[in-house]
């Protein structure tokens, strides 16, 4: 995790760096840093949020620097441990995304050659390494150390005395934004388009060296030429847009978001008859992202007769998986660190692969077959939102074409509900909700996946301890924690286990437990047991998702709203989890 920042060219560079590190918050935010100059190197860092305190970087001059924005792995989350981090001599200064595995037994070895360390970070021993290796040259003393070096890594040095800022990609993503006599260094492209849409993604290996109007690539000692792409990016809709976060306003645009995931999908004929035809589908996702792969499941085996496994990606490795299905990696950021390790394990299987991914250009897309992109837009929140209904978009336009049907009634039925839901009163529900200190989540069938994500959002936003549970399961053993102090969150639709759900409900129900019951507005048995009732807007499977999703979505938002919680960026989580 961490963000990254590295600016090179003619404006000063602790304006791009500050700029570039709030937009990258997203990647993880517990303290920043940054270095600048030429002839000697300035540091700031801190503990914290640079949004909070950007002005601690004033004394930073010069129009070349590097950033950072942390996710602590090594060390706590201090000034101490903040980056950017330098050598014994301060002549170099680094800022590191990734993990250094072998950095304990590297620490050791310079310890013992007298050199002293500050941090307790990974990160340290790459300014030290390269203090060791310089012999006049910077990018020769960089190149020496990269090989040294086990784990994942993007890497910004800069080197006082020397005019240079380099760059280096291992297992970390790292994009170079290409403007006009100035070049950007960084995690993601998010920084840079207020600058420029030209960008270069680079590859694991890569080592860049950045000079005013010159920017080299080499790969093993060998130059090489990499792609520059246009990123196409709605600057405004990374904005709130007069709402009080960024959650909510994600949440209110799920209407458009639906509908145009829904359309691109739909133009994936190609995978979709893939797909249909395949004697297995194994879906790879963390998080939010594998709660809509559950969805995929449900529906593509009971409308498409499919066999979808879904497994979480970070277990994937452990599994023994067939070599014939076809794996389908699904991930908002297209960085998650066990997304991508699942999904190349896929590749090297020989597996077709198709990722599907909110974000252009982004690492999945690069190691899969196919890619189908979401159409949700730049997600800010930490809390994935409009991005999962993208991604469930996305599965509706694919199902569409795996059985050949005309979905567009169901396109302008989901847009339909989820407006009316963005308009639900939950009010009654989030005063449950904030005075508890556990809730369970449960559904059946369809919506035992929508309860583990009402559960995960909860949770996520409102630090209140919230268990998704498949509505069957929680008499074998969370039934021991159900009392008045533990409301329920329940999904009670008329359908496929309608009458085991209600049945379910009045035993949670003779526990004491306090129930919001969600279902039709007119269901008087859901009244009659339910001491709160949420009513969904009448709809097929599809749209019934869809709107309690949004429910629940709402739910969780108001909870950790009235709990005066930090919304869109939740104490310890970043939105790109780009370590295992
Ligand atoms: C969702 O609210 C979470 N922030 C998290 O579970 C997220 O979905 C997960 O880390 C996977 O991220 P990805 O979709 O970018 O791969």
């Amino acid at each position: 995790m961490c963000g990254i920042v590295g600016y090179i060219g003619w404006r000063e560079a602790a304006p791009v760096l500050v700029g570039g590190l709030k937009s990258l918050e997203y990647r993880g935010y517990d303290s920043f840093g940054v270095a600048t100059g030429t002839d000697s190197i300035m540091v700031a860092k801190r503990k914290g949020r640079i949004s909070e305190q950007a002005d601690c970087v004033s004394g930073c001059h010069g129009t070349r620097g590097i950033g950072h924005t942390r996710w602590a792995t090594h060390g706590l989350p201090d000034d101490r441990n903040a980056h950017p981090h330098t050598d014994c001599t301060g002549q170099f200064a680094i800022v590191h995304n990734g993990i250094i595995e072998n950095y304990a037994e590297l620490r050791r070895g310079l310890e013992g050659r007298c050199h002293r360390f500050t941090s307790d970070t990974d990160s340290e021993v790459i300014a030290h390494l390269i203090e060791e290796a310089w012999e006049g040259d910077f990018a020769a003393a960089v190149r020496a150390v990269l090989p040294l070096l086990e784990g994942s890594y993007a890497i910004l040095a800069v080197c006082a005395g020397s005019d240079e800022v380099i760059a280096a990609r291992e297992r970390s993503p790292l994009v170079i934004g290409l403007g006009d006599d100035e070049f950007f260094a960084c995690s993601d492209s998010t920084p840079i388009v207020e600058y420029t849409r030209n960008i270069m993604v680079l590859e694991d290996g890569d080592l860049v060296v950045m000079r005013r109007g010159a920017v080299a690539v080499e790969n093993g000692g060998e130059t090489v030429v990499r792609e520059t792409t246009y990123i196409d990016y709605d600057i405004e809709a990374s904005r709130k847009g007069g709402f009080e976060h960024f959650m909510l306003k994600e949440i209110f645009e799920q209407p458009d978001v639906f509908q145009q995931s829904f359309r691109l999908a739909c133009t994936h004929q190609g995978i979709s008859m893939l797909l249909s035809r395949a004697r297995g589908v194994s879906v790879i996702a963390c998080g939010t992202s594998y709660n809509a792969a559950l969805l995929f499941r449900y529906f593509a085996e009971k409308e498409c007769g499919v066999p979808v496994r879904v497994d979480l990606a970070s277990e994937y490795r452990y599994l023994s998986t067939p070599d014939d299905e076809i794996v389908i990696a699904v991930s908002q950021s297209g960085e998650t660190a066990d997304t991508l390790s699942a999904l190349k394990k896929a590749v090297a299987s020989s597996c077709p692969t198709i990722a599907i991914t909110n974000v252009q250009g982004s690492s999945i897309t690069r190691a899969a077959d196919h890619t189908i992109y979401t159409g949700a837009g730049p997600e800010i929140s930490v809390a994935a939102t409009k991005s999962y209904m993208g991604q469930f978009a996305a599965f509706v336009g694919l199902l569409a074409g795996m059985n050949c049907s005309d979905m567009s009634a169901v396109e302008r039925s989901v847009r339909q509900v989820i407006e009316e839901s963005l308009l639900t009163d939950v009010s009654e529900a989030v005063s449950l909700c904030a005075k508890a200190s556990t809730i369970f989540y449960v559904g059946r069938g369809i919506f035992y996946p929508v309860a583990l994500e009402g559960a995960l959002k909860m949770k996520e936003i409102s630090y209140i301890h919230a268990e998704g549970y498949a509505a069957g399961e929680i008499k074998h053993g969370p039934f021991a924690l159900l009392s008045e102090e533990t409301p329920a969150v329940a999904v009670c639709m008329p359908g496929d286990g309608y009458q085991s759900m209600l049945g379910n409900l009045r035993e949670m129900k003779a526990r004491g437990t306090p129930l919001i019951g969600i279902g039709y507005g007119d269901d008087i048995d859901l009244q009659d047991v339910a001491d709160v009732c949420i009513p969904v807007p009448k709809g097929d499977a599809y749209a019934q998702v869809a709107a309690v999703t949004v429910i629940m979505q709402r739910i969780a938002y108001y909870t950790a709203l009235a709990l005066g919680q930090d919304i869109d960026k939740p104490r310890n989580l970043a939105k790109s989890v780009t370590v295992e």
